[in-house]
């Protein structure tokens, strides 16, 4: 703290710039953003020359974070795209400018690692319970999962997922998903076997098949859809380093 004294002789207790910055710093720490992308933000996320669906997603993430809490009616994103695409970039970029700018309560989970640390506190030697693990996730303003339908589904998974999804919906609490599923329902019964075992193989999996068909409909309430395609960045990366370029 220190003391502002005003033209008017009143004294003023205001926090200082230190004191902010170990605040924001302490935010971003519990928000949990993986090391890997600590130094990740919408500033260094490229989209010139690349796919233009790169830079309508980063312009509707800039729009989000100066609009954030208003404007947004408390929908999150839901951002979609194959391996590669930057989604995790952007997600971690948008999560943390919300937590310097506006000081938001933010938390960032890899879906699947979340669904295996909820599955070890039933192991009877782990001492953290499922609701300790939840509570944060529940909890949190801003909530990014990361890699959505990463995990195989099962009973168990959908009923997790569900339990998450409805927890913050009720709540109106703004989630940000990023996934490599497209945003598309499973097949009816009818669809599958029009298709044929080779049909199935040649679709691939969509969100619908990975998390249940309610769920992902859930979703489309919750958020606003990002479409991202383009070029794998790891993969051009990596040949680039071949090269030697
Ligand atoms: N447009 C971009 N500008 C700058 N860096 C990028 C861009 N796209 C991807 N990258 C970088 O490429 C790497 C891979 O990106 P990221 O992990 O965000 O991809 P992803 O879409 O989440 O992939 P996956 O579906 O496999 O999780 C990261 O280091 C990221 O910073
Ligand atoms: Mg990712």
């Amino acid at each position: 703290m220190q003391v502002i004294r005003a033209p008017d002789g009143q004294q003023y207790a205001q926090t200082c710039d230190c004191q902010i910055q170990v605040r924001v710093e302490r935010a971003l720490q519990r928000a949990g953003v993986p090391e890997r992308y600590r130094d990740k933000s919408l500033q260094s996320f490229e989209s010139a020359g690349k796919h233009p669906s790169l830079y309508a997603a980063l312009m509707y993430a800039r729009k989000f974070v100066d609009n954030y809490p208003f404007g947004m009616n408390g929908l999150g994103l839901l951002i979609v795209g194959s391996s590669g695409l930057g989604k995790t970039h952007l997600a971690a970029g948008i999560l943390q400018e919300l937590v310097i700018e506006k000081r938001v309560n933010g938390l960032f989970c890899d879906y699947h690692e979340l669904l295996k640390r909820i599955q070890n506190s039933y192991n009877a030697s782990v001492s953290s319970t499922e609701l300790s693990i939840l509570r944060p996730v529940f909890e949190a303003e801003v909530l990014v999962l990361d890699d959505l339908g990463a995990t195989r589904p099962s009973d168990w998974v959908w009923d997790t997922v569900a339990h998450i999804l409805n927890a913050r919906y009720g709540r109106n609490q703004t989630t940000i998903i990023t996934t490599n599923y497209p945003n598309e329902p499973s097949l009816t019964n009818r669809e599958s076997n029009a298709l044929g075992n080779a049909g199935r193989a040649m679709r691939g999996e969509t969100l619908g098949d990975r998390i249940g068909d309610r769920m992902r409909s859930r979703l489309q309430e919750m958020c606003v859809v990002i479409e991202m395609q383009g070029e794998d960045r790891r993969e051009r990366e990596n040949r680039a380093q071949f090269r030697g370029v």
